[in-house]
């Protein structure tokens, strides 16, 4: 295993954590899994599996979750939530690294660049703002990893790729560059990340940066026949459609309800949320997921 101090990775029991668990483990990484009480007996395993000492922790509980943080090098989050957890569980897990003298942290960020986005316009990226302005009065480094949106997000339920009616459906310009990064890429970069102890306060990666009018070129080239581009309005209009969503939806604790996708897609297809000189390279070359390798496959 390399490295005397581990890491300590909280959420790994969740999807991107479940692969950051996967990434250290590839690499040899010694590191801890921070599990609450309760978890399955099969999750807890498949952390084992992956390489992780997996420690169970009351996150309620200050001293042992400032045990569970002794001696790591770095602790990397990927919780997520709203603000009870990206503030209070994931602020309890910061008061506790910064107790046991851990010198860096990696919030659950993994977004579009809410450094350069309006607050207000977007629920859960101002919940990351507010723990910016958390982590960023501790005495701890902190190293925000940025990636725009999830790659999954092309063949998933947004509506972008219009498969059946054969069109891109795009806001303002069918030229802006929009961000999208896997989620096994944004693990393998972390797993990296955790280990670079001079990582500066943000790093940002996309593994594949196209527009809607490249979206409608790979995906006739893919299918054999023609995408068009279909502009559903400006900027202005999906603002509207926002608000109305928001209205009409019933209050709930929901993490990504539709209204929020909405307001994430309004940030991409603005470029308020456009990721700036990227820093792919910095562990050396790599071969990044693409817009074509996401969309290939049920093409
Ligand atoms: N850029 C994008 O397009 C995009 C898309 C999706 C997600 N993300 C971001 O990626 C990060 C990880 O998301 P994910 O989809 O991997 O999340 P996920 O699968 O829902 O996993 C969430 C993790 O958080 C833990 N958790 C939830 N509530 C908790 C609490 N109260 N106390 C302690 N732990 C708690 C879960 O633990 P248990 O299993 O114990 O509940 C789990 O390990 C988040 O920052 C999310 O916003 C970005």
């Amino acid at each position: 295993m390399k490295g005397n101090n581990p890491i300590v990775l909280a959420g790994g029991t969740g999807d991107l954590g479940g692969r950051i668990a996967t990434a250290l483990g590839r690499r040899q990484v010694a590191f801890r899994a921070l599990v609450r009480p309760g978890t399955s007996t099969a999750m807890r395993a498949s952390l084992e599996t992956a390489g992780a000492a997996v420690v169970e922790t009351d996150y309620d509980d200050a001293d042992a979750l400032r045990s569970a943080c002794a001696g790591a090098s770095c602790v990397v989050s990927a919780l997520n939530g709203l603000q009870p957890v990206m503030i209070g569980m994931q602020g309890k897990l910061l008061d506790a690294a910064v107790a046991a003298g851990v010198s860096r942290f990696i919030p659950s960020d993994y977004s579009l660049d809410f450094t350069k986005t309006r607050p207000g316009d977007n629920r859960n990226l101002d919940v990351r703002r507010m723990f910016m302005a958390r982590i960023d009065a501790a005495p701890i480094r902190a190293t925000s990893v940025l990636n725009g949106a999830f790659a999954n997000l092309l063949t998933g339920q947004a509506p972008i790729v219009l498969r059946k009616r054969r069109r891109i459906l795009y806001w303002g310009s069918a030229d802006q560059q929009l961000d999208f990064t896997s989620k096994d890429d944004v693990a393998d970069y972390v797993a990296e990340v955790a280990q670079d102890e001079s990582a500066p306060r943000f790093l940002r990666i996309s593994g594949a940066v196209v527009s809607p009018r490249q979206l409608a070129s790979i995906m006739t080239e893919l299918a054999g026949e023609r995408f068009g581009l279909w502009r559903a309005g400006g900027i202005g209009l999906l603002s509207m459609v926002i608000r109305v969503a928001c209205a009409v939806t019933p209050r709930s604790d929901a993490v990504f309800p539709v209204w929020q996708g909405m307001q994430y897609l309004r940030d991409m297809s603005s470029g308020r949320g456009k990721l700036e000189s990227l820093d792919n390279d910095r562990y050396g070359p790599r071969t990044w997921t693409t817009a074509r390798d996401i969309l290939a496959p049920s093409a």
